[in-house]
C-alpha cells in the first residue's frame, strides 16, 4: 500500500487544495472546469505564426510497436488516430522517430527515412482524418514529427541488448548500464554525419505534411546528453557553445533544406540518477528511490540543469543561457520536460506505481508535477516571447483541468501537454472543453504498465484501462512478467 494520498480519494477541489498545501506546494486548483469558449484552455494561441485552436498539446509517445523495418504498425497508427480524436490542437511530434537504424531505442521504434516515408505520410493523414471526423476543422491543428537518436539508450536490434552510442563517459550511468571505460565515444565525424541524417529526416517530414520538427533534446537521449558533455574534447564538448553545436547545426541545416517550423523538446533540468534503496528492497520488491552515490563526482558535471554542488537539486542557469541562444536562433516552440525515464523516472513522469526497472516513489508524485510546473513557469517568466508547453500533468488526474486552467490563465505556460492520460483517455481534451467534466474511470492512475510492458520487450499501451490493450495477447505476457517480479 502506497504511503501517499491517492488523488481519487480527494473528493473536491478544496480537498485537493488542502492536500497540496499540506505538502507545501504552490499549485493552484480552480474550483470549476470551464468549457469552450470561455475556458483559458479554449483560447487560440499564436505558435510561431500558426494560430492554434486551443491550449491542449499531445506529447510524443512511442509504443515500441513499429514494424522491424521501421514503418508504423496498425498499433502505431491507432495511437496516432487517438491523438487526432483527442481534440487537442497541437500534436507535438507524435512519437520519437529514429533518424538512423543504429539510433533506435528499441527494435520496434519507428524510423524516418526514404523507406518509411510513404507509411508515415499515411499515418499523418489518418490522424488528420480522425481529427476532422471527431472535432471538425484541421485548419487550427499543428502537427510535427519528433526526430531522435537514442544515444546511450540505443537498442536497435534486440530488446535485451543495449548498443549504446555515448557522447562521453558518465561515471554513474556507465556503471548503471554496464558501459566499460574503454567503450568508444561517438566521434565528431559520426556526429557530423548524424546532423545530415536529421536534416534529411526533416526533409522527409515536410514531404509527409508535417508542419514542424522537434529536434529532441530530452530524457537522456543523444541530443540531451550532448548538452552535458562538459568532459568531451573538441567541437561538441566543453563550453555551452560547443555543447549546443549539434542543435545549432541541425537547425541551420533544416532551415536551409525546408520551410518547417522548428521546436525543441528539452529536459530543462535534471538531477543525479536514482536507484531503489538497497536496504529497503526485498527480493524483487523495489525499495524507494535514493540517489546513486555521487560522492566521487563533485563538482557534478554530468548533467544539464543540475546543481553542481548539490546534484539532487536542479539549477536553471544554463537552461536560461540555452533558451537565450535558441531565441537568437529564432526557435520559438519549446516543450519543457525534465530528467529521464531510465535513471530518474520520478522526476520525468511522476507516478504512484513504479515501472519494473524503477523504484518506489521517493516523494509524493504531486511534488514531481509541481516541480515541472514551477520550473516551466520560471522559464516562461524569463522568456515571454517563446511559446512554452508544460509537462507532467497526468498525475493530477481529476484535477488536471483545474490546475491546467490556472497555469494557462496565469501565464505560467502557454499550453498544457498531455502524456500518459491520453493513452487511457484519448478524448479528455474534447470532454473538458465540450462538457466540462471527465469520465473518471478512464483517468490514468499511473500504474506504469505502459512503461513496464516495453521494459519487458512488449508493446506499450494502457493495459489496465484501455479495453483494446486488455484484450491483446501482450496483456497476458505482461501479467506473467509482473508476476515473476513479485
Ligand atoms: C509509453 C510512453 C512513451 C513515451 N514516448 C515518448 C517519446 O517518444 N518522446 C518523448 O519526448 N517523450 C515520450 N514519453 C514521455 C511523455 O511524453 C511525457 O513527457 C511523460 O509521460 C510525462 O507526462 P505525463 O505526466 O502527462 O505522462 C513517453 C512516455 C510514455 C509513458
Ligand atoms: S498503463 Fe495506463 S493507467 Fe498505467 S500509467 Fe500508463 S496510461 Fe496510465
Amino acid at each position: 500500500m502506497s504511503a501517499y494520498t491517492r488523488i481519487a480519494s480527494l473528493k473536491t477541489p478544496g480537498a485537493f487544495r488542502a492536500h497540496t498545501a499540506s505538502l507545501g506546494l504552490t499549485l493552484e486548483c480552480e474550483e470549476h472546469i470551464e468549457t469552450a469558449p470561455s475556458s483559458p484552455l479554449a483560447a487560440p494561441l499564436d505558435a510561431d505564426g500558426f494560430r492554434l485552436g486551443n491550449r491542449f498539446v499531445i506529447h510524443p509517445m512511442e509504443g515500441w510497436d513499429g514494424e522491424p523495418d521501421g514503418r508504423p504498425s496498425e498499433l502505431t497508427r491507432r495511437r496516432w488516430r487517438n491523438f487526432g480524436v483527442s481534440g487537442a490542437k497541437w500534436i507535438w511530434g507524435g512519437e520519437a522517430m529514429a533518424v538512423v537504424h543504429d539510433g533506435r531505442a528499441n527494435p520496434n521504434q519507428v524510423r524516418i527515412d526514404a523507406s518509411t516515408r510513404d507509411s508515415l505520410a499515411v499515418m499523418l493523414d489518418e490522424l488528420l482524418e480522425a481529427h476532422r471526423a471527431a472535432v471538425g476543422s484541421t485548419n487550427d491543428l499543428l502537427v510535427g514529427f519528433q526526430l531522435t537518436h537514442s544515444g546511450r539508450f540505443c537498442k536497435p536490434n534486440r530488446t535485451d541488448r543495449l548498443e549504446p552510442k555515448i557522447a562521453y563517459h558518465h561515471p554513474l550511468l556507465d556503471r548503471k548500464f554496464g558501459i566499460a571505460p574503454d567503450d568508444p565515444v561517438m566521434s565528431d565525424d559520426e556526429l557530423r554525419l548524424l546532423i545530415e541524417r536529421f536534416v534529411e529526416a526533416a526533409r522527409i517530414a515536410e514531404s509527409c505534411g508535417a508542419q514542424f520538427v522537434d529536434v529532441k533534446h530530452c530524457h537522456g537521449y543523444l541530443g540531451h546528453e550532448l548538452l552535458s558533455a562538459h568532459t568531451r574534447r573538441g567541437p561538441f564538448g566543453g563550453p555551452l557553445e560547443n555543447r549546443m553545436r549539434f542543435l545549432r547545426e541541425i537547425v541551420s541545416g533544416v532551415r536551409a533544406a525546408t520551410h518547417l517550423k522548428i521546436g525543441v523538446r528539452l529536459s530543462a533540468f535534471d538531477v543525479v540518477p536514482y536507484k531503489p534503496d538497497p536496504s529497503k528492497s526485498v527480493g524483487t520488491k523495489l525499495g524507494p528511490g535514493v540517489p546513486e552515490d555521487y560522492s566521487g563526482c563533485l563538482p557534478y558535471q554530468y548533467g544539464f540543469g543540475v546543481d553542481r554542488e548539490r546534484p539532487e537539486a536542479y539549477d536553471l542557469s544554463e537552461t536560461v543561457k540555452l533558451l537565450e541562444a535558441m531565441e537568437a536562433m529564432e526557435i520559438r516552440l519549446i516543450n519543457i520536460s525534465a530528467g529521464s525515464p531510465y535513471y530518474n523516472p520520478h522526476i520525468q513522469r511522476p507516478a504512484l506505481f513504479p515501472p519494473s526497472d524503477g523504484y518506489q516513489p521517493p516523494e509524493d508524485p504531486l511534488i514531481g508535477c509541481a516541480r515541472q510546473i514551477e520550473a516551466t513557469a520560471e522559464l516562461k517568466r524569463r522568456f515571454p516571447g517563446l511559446v512554452i508547453v508544460g509537462t507532467a500533468y497526468s498525475y493530477l488526474q481529476e484535477y488536471l483541468p483545474h490546475v491546467a486552467q490556472w497555469v494557462v490563465r496565469s501565464g505560467r505556460a502557454d499550453a498544457v501537454g498531455l502524456g500518459r492520460i491520453v493513452l487511457s483517455y484519448p478524448e479528455l481534451p474534447a470532454d473538458v472543453l465540450g462538457a466540462g467534466k471527465l469520465t473518471t474511470n478512464k483517468l490514468c492512475r499511473t500504474f506504469s504498465d505502459c512503461t513496464t510492458a516495453p521494459r519487458n520487450g512488449l508493446v506499450s499501451g494502457c493495459f489496465p484501462l484501455d479495453p483494446f490493450y486488455k484484450a491483446l495477447p501482450a496483456a497476458v505476457d505482461l501479467k506473467r512478467a509482473k508476476a515473476a517480479m513479485r
